[in-house]
């Protein structure tokens, strides 16, 4: 069998932990490659409503294996947390298991995180803050540390050198702190993880199960457009968001990748700071903040808002080789009677485009198309036929504008509120 992937073609939060979570009845495996607790994953259902940070979203499905791959940077203090907090619901944790090689982000490089934006300024990105970007550093520098260290009985020595190495950095930006408290934090979270979870080597476990022909699917965090390589550099995540990183941040092979699942809003949303062509200043964009309810599921900071981009969906569609695409939060659309794409961008010089700008700083103008809007509630309607013609027209105008079709069409947060066109095909390789 092959991996499986879902991962976000826009700025993140496009309804993947709720699409992964309706997916993993038909999945074995469910694995995280990449990120860490910058990611919000909402699910619902049964009533309630959970955000999961660094757990893989198949977790509530007990068929489902999960984990942490090697390519994931792991906050422990908050994986503990998290894991209590789902307690009392049951959860199987037997089902988590954690690879070796994923990185450790100590509390110290929270604390990076934060006095490398504050000396920014103005040019900030708008950072989660959770200590992403310098734990990818430490593991490019070849300094991190890794899940696998912790039980190794230098492990604390280890810990110690490289805290001092980043309390260097912080001194000089005269950052404050009580690092006694931090490290006790840190050391019980340790201890927890010891004691309760499997720590495996997650790269021969995903490749068992593929020659075991058991199903997998992999779990984006972010989206394409915070991909360290493709997104709008620098303002961006430190990882590979794209399906190229299921590659590294599991040990897949890429003969065994099969199918990518690509997940977009309706509209578009971005939080914190960047390039964002189709951005709306205005009461349509404050609309679709408030009908989309647009807070970050990790910070609560507003999104911004605007239209959707195809320039944009190509190219992510481009660079993951995207081979069905999922349409999430269409009922947000349902208060507008007309609605706008970007088809394509206009250039100063008053040419067109749909070239995204190398430089971010060159301003294009987004050019739209309107489309009528089906104006009314998407509740009870529970087929893809039963849709008001105009959503179809909608969904059949990307489809076209893409080249790829739109197998799913979320119209609500819940599980149920899933509108599957055709039998999704799973491990089809
Ligand atoms: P993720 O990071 O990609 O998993 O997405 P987030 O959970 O950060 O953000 C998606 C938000 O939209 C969450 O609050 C979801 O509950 C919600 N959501 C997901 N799908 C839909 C949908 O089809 N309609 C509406 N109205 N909300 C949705
Ligand atoms: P999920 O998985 C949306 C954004 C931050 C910031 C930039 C860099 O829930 O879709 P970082 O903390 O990585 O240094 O932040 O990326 N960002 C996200 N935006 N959804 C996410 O994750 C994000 N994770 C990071 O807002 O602009
Ligand atoms: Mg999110």
């Amino acid at each position: 069998m092959s991996v499986d992937i879902l991962l976000g073609l826009q700025w993140g939060d496009e309804g993947k932990g709720k699409i992964v979570d309706y997916l993993a009845p038909k999945y074995d495996n469910v694995a995280r490659f990449q990120g860490g607790p910058n990611a919000g994953h909402t699910l619902e259902f049964d009533g309630i409503k959970h955000v999961l940070h660094q757990i893989p979203s198949g977790i509530f499905r007990p068929n489902a294996k999960n984990l942490i791959g090697n390519g994931v940077v792991l906050d422990l203090v908050i994986f503990k947390r998290e894991v209590e907090g789902l307690e009392q619901y049951n959860v199987n944790f037997g089902n988590l298991q954690i690879s070796k090689k994923t990185q450790l982000i100590l509390p110290t490089h929270r604390l990076l995180d934060a006095a490398y934006e504050k000396a920014k300024g103005d040019k900030k990105i708008g950072s989660t803050l959770k200590g992403i970007g310098p734990t990818y550093q430490d593991k490019i520098g070849r300094v991190g540390l890794r899940v696998g260290d912790i039980v190794l009985d230098n492990f604390k020595d280890k810990y110690n050198q490289l805290v001092a190495k980043h309390q260097l950095v912080l001194d000089e930006h005269q950052i404050e702190y009580n690092l006694d408290e931090l490290n006790a934090e840190f050391f019980t979270a340790v201890e927890f993880v010891k004691s309760k979870f499997n720590i495996v080597d997650g790269e021969y476990e995903i490749n068992q199960a593929i020659s075991s022909n058991e199903t997998v699917l992999a779990e984006g965090a972010q989206g394409s457009l915070l991909d360290i390589d493709f997104g709008s550099y620098p303002f961006v995540t430190s990882s590979n968001t794209t399906a190229a990183g299921v590659c590294s941040g599991l040990g897949v092979a890429p003969r065994n990748i099969g199918e990518v699942y690509g997940i977009f809003k309706a509209y578009c949303t971005r939080v914190g700071s960047g390039p964002f062509p189709t951005e709306l200043f205005d009461e349509i964009g404050k609309k679709i903040q408030k009908e989309g309810n647009e807070f970050g599921a990790t910070t609560g900071r507003e999104r911004r808002c605007g239209w959707l981009d195809l320039p944009a969906l190509k190219y992510a569609c481009m660079i993951n080789g995207v081979t069905q695409l999922f349409m999430m939060k269409a009922d947000v659309l349902n208060i507008f009677e007309e609605i706008k794409v970007c088809t394509h961008y206009e250039l100063e010089n008053g040419e067109n485009t749909d070239v995204l700008p190398f430089d971010i700083s060159v301003p294009i103008k987004p050019v739209y198309q309107t489309l009528k809007g089906w104006n009314q509630s998407l509740e009870g309607i529970d087929t893809y036929d039963g849709f008001p013609q105009e959503l179809k027209d909608y969904v059949d105008f990307i489809e076209k504008e893409v080249g790829v079709k739109i197998n799913i069409v979320s119209v609500g947060p819940d599980r149920v509120q899933t509108i599957v066109r055709e039998e999704i095909q799973i491990g089809s390789k």
